[in-house]
């Protein structure tokens, strides 16, 4: 006689809908502490033991790897440890279930482990924290084969991709021809403290009191739009999305491209591409990539038509690299990369100002500067929430890249056609 498995996990009564929803998309919005992070890994667990796939392969997806190590490793094997036959790989940390089925725990920081894999189920957990990117260009591809499952789960921050997804779920989301979005397929529930029950009143109010409006309403209340807690350029990016600065900003051929770069070694890479016209800093492009050489990116540059007048390099950027005994400066020159200045080195917070009076006068493209700016927007300074205050130095994740190499575009950048000296007119005396 087959012997029952009880997997200790009685879900909280909010989460019911969302375990026995039909739809193949989810998106919840949830309060901090609701239980979301417990709720998505029995729901990958349930997935794994009852959806009869064959080597079936789901996913539990974190902003990053560090995080998804930290917390919900430590659930997987919480509600998995009494399955007979389980198996930890703790390395790469995946678990095997009875069955052959793998549920396996991933960063969108560390987006190299995801390619090349298919998925029958993903959880993207804490979603208004990610690199939108990643999913839409590596994950969406995985679950097109097995017809897999996606949930998104988080609480929100501000008007970011999260924000688009919510409004996707209600069906409210207006498409680039004017027509709604179809939502027929989407499952969606917002979970605000007031209203859930889950956390005791006593420590409701005591948060009311402590925490600033905006940050009460957006971690507890699930406001998407309260201001993004401690956001460096928060204020700068209203300001120019008020402004209507975030647009169409096309390539102009009259003049010369500008790119600034963020390395990083094991890390991500990080390239705007910006253009003066008039009194405007135009940013035309950017891009962003991890895990590739440095001749990758070179030839980046020259796969755009753009006519490049210098590319801004941090302040170590001509320092002799141990593994090729050459700076970076001098790896583009090898290259044909020849037109490089290196940034004068200031601190963090004086980059971070000279980034914000240059926000003020710039421009946008909305579509190729998409992941720039999700990530100018999202840079942040870490709260506290056991000190009551924010970190010195904003939090290093996928957001600080694109962030690192506006502050350097900031510092260098520097057309002639700004610093020219005024025309000197001959002397028209008049008698
Ligand atoms: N169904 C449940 N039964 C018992 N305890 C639970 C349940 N769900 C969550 N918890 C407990 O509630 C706490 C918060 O859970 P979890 O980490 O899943 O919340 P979260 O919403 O992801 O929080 P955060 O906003 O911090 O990410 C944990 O201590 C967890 O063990
Ligand atoms: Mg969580």
């Amino acid at each position: 006689m087959p012997t029952k498995i009880v997997i200790p996990y009685a879900p909280r009564p909010a989460f019911l809908p969302f375990h026995g929803r039909s739809k193949r998309w989810a998106c919840l919005v949830c309060h901090r502490r609701a239980g979301k992070t417990v709720a998505c890994i029995n729901e990958l667990i349930k997935a794994g033991l009852s959806e009869g796939k064959k080597d079936g392969r789901y996913a539990y997806v974190a902003p990053q790897l560090s995080q998804a190590k930290d917390i919900a490793w430590s659930y997987i094997k919480q509600f998995t440890g009494a399955l007979p036959g389980i198996q930890y790989n703790e390395s790469e940390l995946w678990c095997q279930l009875p069955g052959g089925n793998r549920i396996r725990l991933y960063g969108t920081d560390n987006a190299d482990r995801l390619r090349g894999l298919y998925m029958d189920g993903v959880i993207m957990d804490e979603y208004a924290q990610h690199d939108p990117t990643v999913f839409d260009l590596i994950i969406r591809p995985q679950l097109i084969d097995r017809k897999g499952w996606a949930v998104f789960i988080g609480t929100p921050a501000g008007h970011n991709k999260f924000y688009e997804i919510y409004q996707k779920s209600l069906g409210i989301w207006e498409n680039e021809d004017g027509t709604k979005f179809d939502n027929a397929e989407w499952f969606s529930m917002v979970l605000k403290a007031s209203q859930s029950g889950l956390l005791p009143v006593a420590e409701l109010e005591a948060a009311r009191r402590e925490m600033s409006v905006e940050a009460y309403e957006q971690e507890l209340e699930c406001s998407f739009e309260a201001a993004i807690k401690g956001a460096v350029f928060g204020r700068e990016m209203k300001i120019a999305t008020d402004d209507g600065r975030i647009c169409n900003v096309p390539y102009d051929r009259n003049a010369e491209v500008w790119t600034a770069w963020d390395l990083g070694i094991g890390d991500a890479t990080a390239i705007w591409f910006a253009q003066q016209v008039g009194r405007e800093a135009r940013i035309i492009d950017f891009y962003m990539s991890s895990g590739v050489a440095i001749d990758h990116y070179v030839r980046v540059l020259k796969d755009r038509p753009y006519n490049y007048a210098r590319h801004l390099l941090p302040h170590d950027a001509d320092k002799t690299e141990l593994g090729t005994g050459m700076s970076i400066v001098e790896q583009l020159k090898s290259m044909g990369v020849r037109n490089t200045r290196v940034v004068p080195k200031l601190t963090v917070s004086e980059g971070i100002e000279q980034a914000r009076k240059f926000i003020t006068r710039c421009y946008f493209d909305q579509k190729k500067c998409y992941q720039g700016l999700e990530a100018l927007k999202l840079y942040r300074y870490e709260y506290s929430d056991k000190l009551g205050i924010f970190a010195k130095r904003p939090l290093h994740d996928w957001s600080s890249h694109p962030a690192d190499a506006f502050r350097y575009l900031a510092i260098g950048f520097k057309p002639e056609s700004l610093n020219a000296a005024p025309i000197k007119y001959p002397n028209l005396a008049i008698p």
